[in-house]
């Protein structure tokens, strides 16, 4: 089968359309998700570097639907929709997963979604198969700000002075955690050190108190 993913041109088209009909911090943050994920799919045997890439640049293309206010799980299945019609099945499958490190518990943060699509991405995500690319962009997506790349710990509080951190977000995280160990170990280093300007992201972050 002929692969199910736009070119790096394309996809970077795509982004800059999306910009045009919904600017917003996003895409910056999809351009930075997808630079972490294109740097660690470089030193993982058996990943293709450009679908790693491509994945991280398009994991957030529903939010071209949205306005500047984006929370929930909508962007997730307006992007798989979007990517579908285009005949991109391998990245329509990363918008759904991408939110949802935790399998057993489709849950993030608010109710954007009817319960028919709330049904939907419930069931597809509990019925498909991760592979390392939904792994990859969701711990890319954790780590990956508009302003680049941190520490998940930063990310961590980050979401929690956003939004309240429950449970079901602490488990979220605690998969997130295990994803960067995952990876770490499949580069043979921390991930951390694959990416440039890494310490000066960490210690120039503000939190936004
Ligand atoms: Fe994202």
């Amino acid at each position: 089968m002929a692969n199910q993913y736009p070119s790096v041109d394309m996809a970077l088209k795509m982004l800059e359309e999306a910009k045009v009909l919904s600017d917003g911090f996003w895409i910056a943050h999809s351009k930075n998700v997808g630079e972490a994920c294109r740097l660690i799919a470089l030193k993982c045997p058996n990943m293709d570097v450009d679908k790693a890439y491509v994945c991280g640049l398009l994991h957030d293309i529903g939010r071209r639907f949205q306005g500047k206010i984006q929370v929930g799980k909508q962007h997730t299945i307006n992007g798989y929709r979007f990517l579908m019609e285009n005949g991109f099945d391998d990245v329509a499958k990363i918008c759904l997963t991408h939110s949802f490190p935790n399998k057993d518990e489709v849950f993030c943060y608010g109710d954007d979604c009817s319960d028919i699509d709330n049904e939907f991405i419930e069931n597809f995500v509990k019925s498909c198969e991760y592979d390392d690319y939904d792994r990859l962009v969701q711990l890319c997506d954790m780590l990956a700000t508009d302003k680049g790349i941190l520490l998940l710990e930063q990310r961590c509080i980050n979401i929690a002075l956003r939004y309240p951190a429950d449970d079901r977000e602490i488990k979220r995280w605690r998969h997130a955690f295990k994803l960067k160990e995952y990876f770490s170990e499949k580069v043979g280093t921390s991930v951390y050190n694959l990416f440039p300007n890494f310490f000066e992201n960490v210690v120039n972050y503000k939190q936004p108190v």
